[in-house]
């Protein structure tokens, strides 16, 4: 049976996987609310639906009271807030424990039928990454206030507005060389925005997923320097446009880069990648959802090609070059 439901709330439903939720679940006709510190920002998602269907509203992820409004009347939730670098009150324990546990206490005092809980591949209580621990204490909070809610952990997520492809391709466009921390060895399983969506909507509409985990992962392991590589292919430079950062290094500018605006990178970032971003193979993935996982060289040209040297018409080079 097909679980359907009336009114979907989508914390996190501005952002970049979340627009693609909101528009899925909006074609199954429910009312979709996006709670957002920048409700103004968040307008653009409006016309994935019909006239009223997808309303933001503002939220304040620290506050009982408000939390509760935006969730009041719901009979799905779903938590896709995250950050990767924290600032001001916006701490990874403030923002990805706390709010989290907030968010699923507020949904089941409001008597929400569904929850899912955003996570991330690598998430542990025991990390030296405070973005990893909080993702773990994020998961155990959300459990233990809403047992039946459903869990995912995606590796990197790609698609045309993601961050990691997009900045790296960016990147090649003006800096000599692109930085390889860690050597590049950190081996990963970029998994597709598209394929994302359609998991947790297949996931929502099922009986039987209620407070399950699921690692979310592309068909391939790639270490970081061969995504590298594949960037460098895309925009049209060769992959020796690359340079070896240790990891020590890699932290002592990511400890100065992060009080910078824009935070480029962070001391956590560096940790998170000591860690190979992989499925550990214990747990349920995409094909589990009937969702097939799309490979990264069939959706990066279609999306990298404006960062490409001569045009967007030229050819890309050879990743082996
Ligand atoms: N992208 C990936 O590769 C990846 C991989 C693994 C896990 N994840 C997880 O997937 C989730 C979504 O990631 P994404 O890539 O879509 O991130 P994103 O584009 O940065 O979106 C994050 C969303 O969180 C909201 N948000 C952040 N801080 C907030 C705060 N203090 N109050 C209210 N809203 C706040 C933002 O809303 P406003 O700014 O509009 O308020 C935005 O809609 C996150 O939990 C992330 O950890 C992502």
């Amino acid at each position: 049976m097909v679980n359907r439901y009336r009114n979907a709330v989508i914390f996190g439903g501005s952002g970049f996987i979340g627009r693609y939720i909101v528009r899925r679940l909006a074609k199954t006709g429910c009312q979709v609310v996006v709670p957002s510190r920048h409700p103004g920002q968040a307008t653009y998602l409006r016309s994935a639906g019909a006239v009223g269907q997808i309303v933001p509203i503002a939220v304040d992820i620290h506050d009982d009271q408000s939390v509760a409004n935006a969730v009041a009347g719901a009979d799905l939730v779903i938590n896709l807030i995250g950050i990767l670098a924290q600032s001001g009150r916006n701490s990874f324990e403030a923002v990805q424990h706390q709010a989290a546990a907030r968010i699923a206490r507020a949904a089941k005092a409001a008597g929400v039928r569904r929850f899912v809980q955003m996570s991330a591949l690598g998430a542990d209580a025991s990390s030296r990454s405070a973005y990893a621990t909080s993702k773990a204490q994020g998961e155990q909070a959300v459990l233990s206030a809403f047992p039946s809610a459903t869990i995912f952990r995606p590796s990197i997520v790609f698609g045309p507005e993601d961050g990691f492809f997009n900045r790296f391709a960016a990147m090649s466009q003006t800096a000599p060389f692109l930085p390889l921390i860690g050597g590049g060895n950190t081996r990963m399983q970029p998994v597709y925005v598209g394929d994302v969506a359609d998991a947790i909507v297949a996931a929502v509409e099922t009986e039987g997923t209620e407070g399950k985990i699921y690692e979310l992962a592309g068909p391939r392991t790639y270490t970081f320097k061969e995504l590298i590589d594949l960037t460098l292919a895309q925009v049209g430079r060769p992959k020796k446009c690359t340079l070896s950062l240790g990891f020590g290094m890699a932290s002592l500018l990511g400890g100065i880069l992060q009080n910078l605006p824009g935070q480029m990178l962070t001391a956590d970032q560096v940790e998170l990648l000591k860690t190979d971003n992989v499925v550990s193979g214990a747990k349920p993935g995409l094909t589990d959802l009937g969702v097939q996982p799309t490979a990264v060289e069939v959706i990066l040209p279609t999306y990298l090609d404006k960062y490409r040297i001569g045009g967007r018409f030229t050819q890309p080079v050879s990743p082996a070059s």
